[in-house]
């Protein structure tokens, strides 16, 4: 049989933090394509841009890559259920897991703030499901406080096993280019990717693999920025669901990658948000959900002011997959619903309705 590709764990076990012997629970995650997008470059000004798509891994979103290693470990310990909140993909993530590994999942997401998407999967999964009346912030708390009186392991980023698997993301960009980028860019909620990625550069630093750690931008939305207010904020609100949190988990963690990396925080509007979620589709190639476009939107606010040198290579990190969240697609600029036109099956009414030249 020709190579497949193993999953995280299996491709990187001497570089992650984990027991020989352990029985893997893998989907095949990771390995994702980082794609050349000149368009984009040249609307930023950039001399190179790749996307790492992450929405190509097993659920759908970057999700897979920690929850792989953490619920390795949960069975490892020995755990009959996994807990988390979640804005929707982690929940699915955590789902498909917990079922690969015949185990229990529960999941805890802010009432009628998820994708219907991403409700599907964890259905799918059979998750135990309930709907907090609160945000996100309200049902990690939650979660925390049950998976610390009762018989069920967190698998939040708040577990250092999911910002593990997480941080291979960057040696796989660095393999696939031979170098790190300039910058990466990225969308941030709790800021667990954010400081995955970083961790994983600096580790291919300290071995020596490379020059430099690339200088991080993580983008939030403006109605949910924490990072860029400088404090936690009570009531977040954007359309962006994925990423509207309001008290990041890994706020120390982000601070100190952002330090380190002399990276920044920046938020972007909704209606930058939805402008880049088209573009990527109509221009790149690569739809993505709403959430996912929020780096790529934060990158063309930079180069509107004046911040990337024409010279940088920049790798943006777009975290999940468009069909999580198609109702966005399914609108028109002007916020119309599209519905395409019904036709007979007719060749001559079709290429007239499509405008088409008889040759
Ligand atoms: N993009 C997407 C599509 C996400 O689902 C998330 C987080 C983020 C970005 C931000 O990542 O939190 O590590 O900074 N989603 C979580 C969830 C909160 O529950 O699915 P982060």
């Amino acid at each position: 049989m020709a190579h497949q590709w193993r999953g995280v764990i299996n491709e990187y076990f001497d570089r992650l933090d984990i027991e020989k012997g352990s029985k893997v629970i893998t989907l095949g995650e990771g390995g994702t394509p980082l794609v050349h997008a000149p368009a984009l470059a040249k609307l930023v000004g950039a001399a190179d841009v790749w996307l790492k798509v992450e929405g190509m891994n097993p659920t759908g979103s970057f999700k897979d890559r920690g929850m792989t290693m953490a619920v390795t470990k949960a069975v490892a310990h020995g755990a009959k259920a996994v807990i988390c909140a979640s804005t929707g993909n982690t929940s699915a993530s955590a789902a498909a897991y917990a079922a690969a590994a015949g185990i229990k999942s529960v999941v805890l997401i802010p009432e009628g703030k998820i994708t219907l998407g991403k409700l599907g999967q964890a259905i799918a999964h059979k998750a135990a499901i309930l709907q907090v009346r609160g945000n996100f912030d309200d049902c990690l708390v939650l979660a925390r406080d049950l998976s610390e009186n009762y018989a069920v392991h967190l698998v939040n980023s708040v577990n250092p096993d999911r910002i593990e698997g997480q941080k291979t993301a960057s040696f796989e960009v660095v393999e696939a280019l031979g170098f790190a980028p300039d910058f990466h860019v990225m969308p941030v909620g709790n800021a667990g990717n954010y400081s995955a990625y970083f961790k994983g550069y600096l580790e291919e630093f300290n071995e020596g693999i490379i020059k430099a750690v690339p200088k991080m931008w993580g983008f939030q939305a403006e109605g949910s920025a924490p990072f860029v207010a400088g404090h936690p904020i009570e009531n977040p609100e954007t359309i962006a669901t994925a990423i509207r949190i309001g008290n990041p988990a890994s706020w120390d963690l982000a601070l100190s990658a952002q330090d380190c990396s002399r990276g920044e925080f920046g938020a972007v509007s909704d209606t930058e948000i939805l402008w880049m979620h088209r573009f990527l589709s109509n221009e790149v190639g690569v739809f993505v959900e709403p959430s996912s476009a929020t780096g790529a939107a934060g990158l063309l606010k930079n180069s509107k002011l004046g911040k990337i040198p024409t010279d940088a290579k920049i790798v943006v990190t777009v975290t999940g997959h468009g069909l999580k969240d198609v109702g966005w697609a399914l609108k028109d600029e002007q916020g119309n619903e599209v519905s395409p036109t019904s036709c007979s099956n007719s060749a001559a009414e079709v290429a007239e309705l499509l405008g088409l030249e008889k040759n």
